[in-house]
């Protein structure tokens, strides 16, 4: 029997000023795409900027539905908008900003499993890890260097053949 220790490195940024220029920006992006949600239901605004190696931001923010599971997250609308419209284009790092109508949300608010399982698939296919930032409304930012590092194990297409 052997015992592992997954470990990952968390960056805590205090405030945006600890930010460099691009993560500031892309943040703040994240934040106009947040204030464009549609979330009805849940008031909790969500908004995600991705960014590609070629400068380009793409945007999107949750979707919801009065048939709830139809509706999608920020992550999702976001990465799902960049792979069909730069399909071939590498990404680079994606923000998340986060703010709720009923109380202020101070923390970060992690990706949701469905969330993570997408962007993996993308960091998977370009074979370059994907930087994720995430903050809440205010309060501290934490920057991961890696989508796998928010999945750890997960399941990929290495698994749906034998090659
Ligand atoms: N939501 C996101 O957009 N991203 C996440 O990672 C977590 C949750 C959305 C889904 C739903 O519209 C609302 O937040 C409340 O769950």
């Amino acid at each position: 029997m052997e015992k592992r220790k997954v470990q990952f490195d968390l960056t805590v940024y205090k405030i945006e000023d600890e930010l460099s220029p691009e993560e500031a920006e892309l943040l703040a992006q994240a934040v106009t795409a947040r204030k464009r949600a549609y979330a009805p239901y849940s008031d909790f605004n969500v908004g995600a900027a991705v960014l590609l190696d070629n400068g380009t931001i793409v945007l999107g923010n949750n979707q919801e539905n009065a048939s709830y599971p139809s509706g999608l997250c920020a992550e999702r609308v976001a990465i799902f908008s960049a792979g069909a419209n730069y399909p071939y284009e590498r990404i680079k790092m994606i923000a998340v900003s986060a703010a709720s109508k009923n109380y202020k949300v101070t923390e970060p608010a992690g990706p949701c499993g469905n969330c993570r399982q997408a962007m993996a698939e993308y960091e998977q296919k370009q074979k370059k890890p994907i930087q994720i930032l995430m903050r809440g409304e205010s309060g501290p930012i934490y920057k991961c260097e890696s989508i796998n590092d928010l999945l750890p194990l997960a399941f990929n297409n290495s698994f749906l053949s034998d090659s």
